[in-house]
């Protein structure tokens, strides 16, 4: 991904290996835009505190460091079995996690280059899908994303993201409308980063005002990534996804979800299936330290809901775009 930097333009991945494998390094995504630090990652506790932690979130970004980080346990001696436990445990509701977990403990004989290998596979499928999903892009498209399913969230490309980095290659002009994503500003801080890094044309907007421009008829379609595909077609991703597919449903405007295949968990079948994490309270109730409600008042803060496939007009994968009976087929 592109990022700006006082000495010029520099290429960085959200994630990745160092030293053989004994460090795993990412961005410290808390600290953006206002400032990029990274964290080194020496061992599996600490993996698992960086997902938990929200250092590196985004399905499958948290999918290539759950890899990488069972890549160290192997490499520094741990007990694997242990260390996966631990790390699965970080985070219910991406499946990315289970599935990266799954994979590198089926294929532990050479750590670091199952890790790199399926690093590697993550970023080919990110950009495949964005070059599926630009072809949705026309001359002028306005698009309303939620959260950021962008290059942080996947190491590169995104996935929601993706159509519009390739849409953008290809000399295509377009507007981005980015939910600010309450209540850890994903939209705002990390989506709105990437946007202006590659130069992409965006407003940020707060959450509650895309029904506004939705009936104004100022957005075209809604892009959006996700953590969980079930058997049926629904899908669970960040708190307000499925506000925003009731509103465009309503407006008849198209609801497209884009996402790898290491995203379909075909043995769930339906979204209500999909454990939802609770998360602290304080997300909701601080912004930046500062308290925003009375300190006694109480919070529900589900990190996640679930958008019913009858809203869903398409899939955006790497095998290409599917309406929802022909996702169902694929399972
Ligand atoms: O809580 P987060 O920031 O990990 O939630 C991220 C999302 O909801 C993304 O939309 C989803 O993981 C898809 S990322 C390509």
């Amino acid at each position: 991904m592109k990022v700006k930097r006082d000495d010029g333009v520099e290429d960085i991945q959200a994630v990745w290996m160092e030293d053989e494998g004994e460090t795993v390094k990412m961005i410290d995504q808390r600290f953006l835009p206002s400032e990029l630090k990274f964290y080194s990652a020496e061992n599996y506790e600490e993996i698992y505190r960086a997902i938990k932690e929200m250092m590196v979130r985004g399905a499958p970004a948290i999918g290539v460091t759950a890899a990488y980080g069972i890549a160290q346990a192997e490499i520094q001696g741990e007990d694997v079995e242990e260390a996966s436990e631990r790390i699965r445990s970080a985070r219910p509701t991406a499946y990315d996690l289970f599935h990266a977990v799954d994979h590198m403990l089926d294929n532990l004989e050479r750590p670091c280059k199952s890790a790199e290998k399926y690093t590697g596979s993550v970023i080919e499928r990110c950009r495949e899908i964005g070059e599926n999903g630009a072809e949705l892009i026309k001359e002028g498209t306005n698009i309303l994303t939620h959260c950021n399913a962008g290059a942080l969230a996947t190491v590169d490309f995104g996935t929601a993201l993706a159509p519009m980095r390739i849409a953008d290659r290809d000399g295509k002009d377009m507007h981005i409308y980015v939910d600010e994503t309450r209540p850890r500003l994903q939209g705002a801080r990390l989506t709105a980063w990437e946007l202006y890094n590659e130069d992409i044309s965006h407003s940020v907007i707060v959450d509650n005002a895309s029904g506004h421009f939705m009936q104004r008829g100022e957005i075209d379609m809604v892009m959006v990534g996700t953590d969980r595909i079930v058997a049926n077609g629904d899908i669970a991703n960040k708190i307000g996804t499925y506000e925003k597919a009731v509103l465009a449903k309503e407006n008849d405007i198209p609801f497209y979800v884009a996402a790898p295949v290491t995203t379909y968990d075909d043995s769930t079948e339906r979204g209500k299936d999909i454990l939802i994490e609770n998360r602290e309270d304080e997300e909701v109730k601080e912004i930046n330290g500062n308290m925003i409600t009375p300190e006694e008042s109480d919070v529900e803060n589900p990190a996640f809901d679930v958008t019913p496939v009858d809203y869903i007009t398409g899939y955006i994968t790497e095998k290409g775009i599917f309406s929802p009976s022909e996702l169902k087929n694929m399972f």
